[in-house]
């Protein structure tokens, strides 16, 4: 244990103490403050002056009380036992907080992160002599019916001296031993505001399939990658993340939320617990971590929930998984970044936002990757940021910080949210940095003309947008039937294509073969529709055709049942046209 180090309060504002006489202290230690031996951590240290952000409530803390530091960062641990649980943002149980003290959470309590008692049943899968990395896999046990692998703390390696036989531990037994007498046990620690080491990191080449369409298709994020969510109120965050988390392809789900108003986490909080896994049919809770933070926590736990977000998903990543991050939402985190700058009378920049906004949100957007683990493992971490832009003006800094640091944006809109056009991202003010790159990957896994054909969508699109203008501005009888067509093909694409229903059971959620069926099923729409109108046909026969009916219904067509009523479309769009002119 490294000695302990006194010093004394002496000036408290709210969340912000500063500490005088704190020799020997480090940046980022842990420090007990006051008799109640409240958590807190340093974040600025000058000579022996420390700044703190104290992660409980400091009311009746008085000055000149004790001030020691632990002379340790603050960490997580990290094993069984966190699958379907619900932590706060230094990992304290939310119920066993509650537990240890009631409704209102009580101050100084010291509560475990994991179960200490629970027995875990443990297959090992290295022997005596092995030598051992970092990260290494020294076995297994399951956890619902996830197989959560053992392993070794990122900086330890060494040789195998010995290792239990298969068995039921708890994460304090020692399960092996190494030459040097280093003891490893089923849990370990590590702090949260350092990136858990990596033999290298991935380029990007696989995409972070969400199952939402106009993502998938249009705006991809890639494995490993980040993307942001920046919506006004009401414009469908929540429901965007939720989705994201049922039916991205992770194995493991991190869940940070972070809410502003009082009810807001406790929807969350009653929600997810509810969401059904569409892999398993049992809850999806199983294979995520809540960690959630309501308005009546100090803010100092909010801006430390993001980084211990990110140190348990890195912390499955090394175990070969892919794993999201879904934070929710960063404006409500900045606003502690901002709180407790303000309380140390940081000189502000923008909107009151201290000068290191932007590196803190890049030190955890930049923690998301695809890589190859210590271990030699393939892992990833893609992260998910929602941003609350006071007003949806999107020049504001949280949301222009963030989209300098993620490659995906996904701009949510009121507009399309009033007109129930969900999910309400703008088609025209999103966009994907990783597009060119996935291509290839479309290419040889879904179509071999997918971009051509995802780029005729956009323009028919765009081309929707403009002549819809034309019509604002001089009325639809200005139109060519040539015209009037691409507006109906657009309204089409918008209301049959774009659209998904994040609520129903076959709709919420759709497979790249689905997706590239439905793309040349509008696409062939267009084209005969349009040989239709050079051959005679009028743009009123088309629009009355009954085949615009099969089309809009085939978002709702299950993917077993996709292919056959697929092709039953195609071959009436061969004929339909033809036959009317005849
Ligand atoms: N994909 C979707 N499918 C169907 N309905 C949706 C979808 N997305 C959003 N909605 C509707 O919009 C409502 C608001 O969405 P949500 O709570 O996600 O917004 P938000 O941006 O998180 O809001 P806040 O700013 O309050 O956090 C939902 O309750 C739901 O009715
Ligand atoms: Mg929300």
């Amino acid at each position: 244990m490294t000695q302990q180090k006194q010093g004394l309060v002496q000036s408290i504002a709210g969340p912000a103490v500063i500490a005088k006489g704190m020799y020997g202290a480090k940046m980022y230690d842990i420090v007990r403050v006051g008799k109640e031996r409240l958590v807190g951590e340093i974040i600025r240290l000058d000579g022996d002056t420390a700044f703190v952000q104290v992660y409980e409530d400091t009311g009746g803390l008085t000055v000149g009380e004790p001030v020691q530091t632990t002379g340790l960062p603050l960490s997580v641990e990290l094993g069984p036992g966190m699958l379907n649980g619900i932590y706060d943002g230094i990992q304290r149980p939310l119920d066993k907080i509650r537990e240890a003290s009631g409704d209102f959470i009580a101050r100084g309590i010291e509560v475990s992160s994991l179960n200490r008692t629970q027995k875990w049943d443990f297959t090992p899968s290295v022997n005596v002599g092995d030598e051992v990395g970092g990260s290494s896999i020294l076995g297994t046990v399951p956890e619902f019916s996830f197989t959560h692998k053992i392993l070794t703390p990122p900086d330890k390696s060494g040789k195998i001296r010995s290792i239990v036989p298969a068995g039921q531990y708890t994460i304090d037994d020692t399960i092996a031993e190494l030459e040097d007498g280093t003891k490893l046990r089923l849990a370990h620690y590590w702090p949260v505001r350092a990136a858990r080491p990596v033999a290298r990191k991935l380029d990007p080449s696989l995409p972070f399939l969400t199952g939402m369409r106009i993502l998938d298709v249009l705006f991809p994020l890639v494995m490993g990658g980040a993307a942001a969510i920046p919506g006004p109120f009401g414009s469908g965050k929540t429901v965007t993340q939720q989705s994201v988390a049922k039916y991205g392809n992770a194995d493991i789900v991190v869940y940070v939320g972070c809410g502003e108003r009082g009810n807001e986490m406790t929807d969350v909080l009653v929600e997810f617990p509810e969401l059904e896994d569409p892999k398993t049919g049992g809850p999806l809770m199983h294979r995520t971590i809540l960690i959630a933070n309501t308005s009546n926590m100090p803010v100092a736990a909010r801006e430390a929930s993001v980084y211990t977000g990110i140190t348990l998903a890195e912390y499955f990543r090394d175990q070969g998984y892919s794993v999201s991050l879904m934070a929710d939402s960063t404006s409500r985190w900045a606003e502690a970044l901002r709180e407790i700058s303000s309380r140390l009378e940081e000189m502000p920049a923008e909107e009151g936002y201290p000068p290191y906004l932007g590196a803190k949100l890049a030190a955890f957007y930049e923690r998301a990757g695809a890589v190859n683990t210590l271990a030699g493992e393939t892992g990833a971490v893609s992260v998910i940021g929602a941003v609350s832009p006071a007003g949806g003006d999107m020049s504001e800094p949280v949301t222009q910080a963030t989209l300098r640091i993620t490659g995906a944006f996904w701009r949510l809109d009121a507009g399309l949210a009033r007109r129930r056009h969900f999910p309400a991202i703008n088609w025209n003010g999103s966009y994907s940095l990783f597009t060119p790159i996935l291509d290839k990957w479309y290419r040889a896994n879904v179509g071999p003309d997918f971009p051509e054909l995802r780029q005729r969508i956009t323009s028919l699109l765009q081309q929707e947008a403009a002549l819809q203008e034309v019509v604002q501005l001089v009325g639809p009888d200005a139109l060519q039937d040539n015209e009037r067509l691409i507006i109906e093909t657009g309204r089409m694409l918008r209301q049959d294509f774009l659209q998904q229903n994040g609520f129903d059971p076959v709709d919420a959620s759709a497979s790249m073969p689905k997706n590239y069926g439905l793309m040349k099923m509008f696409l062939k729409f267009y084209d005969e529709a349009d040989a239709g109108l050079k051959n005679g046909l009028t743009i009123d026969e088309i629009i009355q055709n009954p085949v615009i009916e099969k089309l809009a219904r085939a978002r709702y067509t299950p993917e077993n049942e996709f292919e056959a009523y697929g092709n039953g479309v195609m071959d009436e769009l061969d004929q339909t046209f033809k036959a009317v002119k005849a």
